[in-house]
């Protein structure tokens, strides 16, 4: 196995781990925040587990990109699909998603109330999601299966 297919299946698997804990994250955040429920230990838990998740995949993401043969710094980058979506369109997309979720994530640490922590988190992740499954979509393989898969 080359490093470069060991970190797209790493990369390919671990965004699944990315979807169902931002997605249970958000669920619980608008339940609390909508049912005046308590901030636990477990919503506190579960939204660093999902800021984690994140930056994990950043970093798996960032070993990628040197190792990826469609990121491509040439003439003819930004005139194929899939060489400009994976040079440019899908780094620019995560990172502002996974910027969206730590500044979620840090603002309901320092938020007052419980309330104000669940609404930070549901409104800063489910952001987020969107535009993490949008972006997946935009390549053309898939939200769930890929070239890793
Ligand atoms: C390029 C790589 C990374 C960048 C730029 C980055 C950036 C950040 C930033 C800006 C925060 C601040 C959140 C706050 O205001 O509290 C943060 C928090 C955190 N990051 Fe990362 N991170 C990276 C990689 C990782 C990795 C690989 C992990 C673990 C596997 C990780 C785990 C955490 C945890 C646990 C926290 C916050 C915990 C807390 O405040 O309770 N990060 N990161
Ligand atoms: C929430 C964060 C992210 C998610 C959910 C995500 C998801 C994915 C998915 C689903 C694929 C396709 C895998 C396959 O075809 O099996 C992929 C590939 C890739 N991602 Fe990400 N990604 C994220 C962040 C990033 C970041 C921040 C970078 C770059 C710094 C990055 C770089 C890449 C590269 C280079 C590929 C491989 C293209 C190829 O050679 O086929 N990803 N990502």
């Amino acid at each position: 196995m080359t490093p470069y297919s060991f970190f797209l299946h790493l990369h390919s698997g671990l965004r699944y781990i990315v979807l169902l804990l931002v997605l249970v994250a958000i669920v619980r955040a608008w339940a609390g925040w909508l049912g005046k429920q308590p901030y636990s230990e477990g919503n506190r838990k579960l939204n660093l587990f999902a800021l984690i998740s994140v930056h994990t995949q950043l970093i798996v993401g960032l070993v990628l990109y040197f190792l990826s043969p469609l990121v491509q710094f040439n003439s003819e980058t930004m005139k194929a699909h899939d060489t400009r979506y994976w040079t440019v369109e899908h780094l620019t997309g995560m990172l502002i998603a996974i910027i969206l979720i730590t500044i979620g994530y840090s603002k309901a640490k320092r938020a007052a109330t419980p309330e104000s922590k669940h609404k930070t988190v549901a409104v800063f992740f489910t952001i987020a999601l969107v535009v993490v499954v949008a972006i997946i979509l935009a390549s053309g393989r898939g939200l769930v299966g890929g070239a890793g898969a």
